[in-house]
């Protein structure tokens, strides 16, 4: 890919902060960095600058909770007018102890997936992604099931138990976190993180041919501040301690690397979930086989739940 234009979200810190500083060694001519409030991203663009000397970086105001950032931050894009190449979209986060909702009613980790659907679909609408731009969405392991203490809900059986049958309802409750959903902070990031790799997997049924979407785990990464919402327990004991083994941790700038190895993949691998190998949390990426990620039906009725909740259609774009 012509290193050109590269759109990255939740910059303020960590892996997002990691990647627009590689893009910009690796040359890329624009990086347009996002951040909720435009002082806030105004700061790290400045802190950006001064590390890599080079002067590429847009800041973007973008808070993924709000559908009116959206709309503000895609009519900024229509004003700049210029096709993006690579759209990273790494913001995210695990919830804590206790449960959030967004003004629009989505549970706080599942509200990225809502405002990246709907920022996506709008450049999609604005013809703001090039021919052959490549889409990175952040995934990550619980997603695939193994990770001691994440586990993401086996839709089918919940929406067999609660939804008569119909997967989307049942996708829909966890995207909002309804009733019938008992709330446990790390499986609400595991099914979030779910919902992302089965809406990449619908989202490339759906894009232009030269066009490719992966979900992509950084893998790893516990200097970022992607633990401070998790249990004192978590944080101060058991991460400490999983960090002493080898292979259970990677500095930042290796983890968004895997994000930036995945924006170089072909056509033909486009839908797919890319993780570490089974039981890992770092080293190389690789498509991940398990069934319940690679369910046409789970993907498909996610994908409607997402539209549904997000207010957003893209077939109704593509037309
Ligand atoms: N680090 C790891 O071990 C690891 C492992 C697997 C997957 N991941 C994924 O990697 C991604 C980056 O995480 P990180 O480790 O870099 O964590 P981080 O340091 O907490 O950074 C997350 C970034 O996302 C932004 N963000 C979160 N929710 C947002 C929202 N609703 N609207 C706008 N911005 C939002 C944050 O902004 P604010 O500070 O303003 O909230 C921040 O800039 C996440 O999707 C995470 O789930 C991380």
């Amino acid at each position: 890919m012509e290193h050109s234009i590269a759109l990255v979200t939740g910059t303020t810190s960590g892996l997002g902060y990691a990647a627009a500083n590689t893009l910009a060694r690796e040359r890329w001519s624009e990086i347009i960095v996002t951040g909720r409030s435009l002082a806030g991203i105004k700061e790290t663009v400045a802190q950006l600058e001064a590390e890599t000397k080079k002067p590429v970086f847009t800041p973007l105001e973008l808070d993924l909770d709000r559908p009116s950032s959206v709309q503000s931050a895609l009519a900024e894009l229509v004003k700049l007018g210029r096709p993006i190449d690579f759209l990273l979209l790494n913001a995210g986060m695990v919830p804590g102890k206790k449960r959030v909702l967004t003004a629009a009613g989505v549970e706080a980790s599942q509200a990225p997936l809502i405002g990246h659907h709907q920022l996506t679909v709008g450049l999609l609408r604005a013809n703001l992604l090039s021919p052959n731009a490549r889409i990175v969405i952040a995934g990550a392991e619980p997603a695939r099931g193994g990770v001691p203490m994440f586990s993401y809900t086996d839709v089918a059986a919940f929406a067999a138990s609660h939804h008569r049958g119909d997967r989307s309802a049942a996708v829909e409750a966890l995207l909002r976190s309804g009733p019938d959903v008992k709330y446990v902070p790390n499986n609400a990031y595991a099914d979030a993180k779910l919902v992302v790799a089965w809406w990449v997997a619908a989202l490339a049924r759906r894009l232009p041919s030269g066009m490719a979407v992966y979900a992509v785990s950084p893998g790893g990464a516990t200097a970022t501040k992607v633990v401070r919402n998790v249990s004192p327990v978590l944080r101060y004991l058991f991460i400490p301690i999983v960090n002493l083994i080898p292979g259970m941790n990677q500095t930042p700038e290796t983890a968004a690397g895997r994000y930036l190895q995945a924006s170089e993949f072909g056509t033909d691998v486009s839908g797919q979930f890319f993780a570490s190998a089974q039981g890992k949390v770092s080293g190389p990426i690789e498509a991940q086989r398990h069934p319940h990620l690679h369910d046409q039906a789970s993907q498909e009725a996610a994908w409607k739940a997402v539209v549904k909740v997000s207010g957003v259609d893209f077939s109704s774009a593509a037309n």
